[in-house]
């Protein structure tokens, strides 16, 4: 693997699925990475992909630097052609070029600002270090993805499946402040890979965007969608279509015991961090149903899957 920046960085999806699984029972590659090094960009905040990155990269060898941008480092510019006479004290050019002096891979998280969909959608942060960097890019997290969480959670399905193929549904939930399309693009689109059944459950205006879901089924009714489900994955975003907005929070979308006992005893994924009893109920949270820390665990393999990859492509 080149870049992991995006799903479509992924060559043979149940090969890279099988190695997370097989790094999970054996660390089998320590030295891989041995007098290489990853840098860990962030814009924004993170616990489980700061950690579980951060321990995969050393699982394999690596050295790790991190770098909290907004409070460590100079302010960057992304924008071509400007008069640098603001705050921006340094361009991507020089700083993605002087990072891939110092640095083997590098991964980035920056999520989008919901204010203008057009600049979201141009991953202006991701696509500035793809462009200028000399060394291969991880996406921890974008405007529009977060590829490590996907590989993740295909990864946990993948161990937890009883029926061949599985009915999964990705049903929106309420949440006071506007959130990323990130990790229900990604989970959409790692989905249309594998063999489920995937339905999407969400209220009206808040449709993702359509040129990722394509032909999925959408529900505009949670009760229905949810009706044999084997996986429920619950998420908030904002609206796609009144970008960044957030429409309504509908408390009747909260995911609680009696949602769960309209599925197959589904099992319940969440990528977290969640906001109980707002997102998921604590009678949810707290059932055998919920596998949300199994699927947090999954982070550090998925991370290692693919950083063996990149190292050894
Ligand atoms: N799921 C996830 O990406 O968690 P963090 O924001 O804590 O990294």
């Amino acid at each position: 693997m080149k870049n992991y920046i995006n799903l479509s960085d992924i060559d043979d999806l149940p090969a890279l699925l099988e190695d997370a699984l097989h790094l999970k029972n054996h660390n089998s590659d320590p030295e891989l990475g041995k007098g290489k090094t990853l840098g860990m960009l962030f814009f924004n905040p993170s616990l489980r992909t700061r950690l579980s990155t951060e321990k995969a990269a050393k699982l394999l060898g690596m050295e790790v630097m991190v770098m909290n941008v907004n409070n460590d480092s100079w302010a960057l510019e992304f924008e071509d052609g400007q008069v640098m006479d603001s705050n921006k004290a340094e361009h991507i050019k020089e700083g993605a070029a002087v990072l891939s002096q110092y640095c083997d891979i590098i991964a980035v998280r920056a999520f989008p600002e919901l204010k203008d969909k057009e600049r979201d959608n141009a991953e202006l942060v991701l696509n500035g270090f793809k462009k200028y960097a000399s060394v291969p890019i991880l996406n921890m997290e974008s405007a529009t993805g977060h590829p490590l969480q996907a590989l993740t959670d295909a990864l946990t399905i993948m161990e937890l499946k009883k029926a061949k193929r599985p009915k999964v549904v990705l049903t929106w939930a309420p949440h006071p402040r506007a959130l990323p399309h990130a990790v229900p693009n990604s989970f959409v689109q790692m989905m249309q890979k594998m063999d489920v059944e995937l339905c999407i459950a969400n209220p009206k205006g808040y449709d993702l965007n359509p040129e990722i879901t394509k032909n999925t089924t959408i529900s505009h009714d949670q009760k229905e969608a949810l009706k044999n489900a084997d996986f429920v994955y619950v998420k908030n975003w904002s609206s796609y279509e009144n970008y960044g907005k957030v429409l309504k929070t509908d408390a009747d979308w909260t995911f609680d015991q009696e949602k769960l006992r309209g599925t197959n005893n589904a099992k319940v994924m969440h990528c977290l961090p969640v906001r109980r009893n707002v997102v998921i109920a604590d009678d949810v949270l707290d059932s055998e149903n919920s596998v949300v820390i199994h699927q947090a665990n999954n982070r550090t393999f998925a991370a290692q899957a693919v950083l063996k990859s990149i190292l050894k492509g």
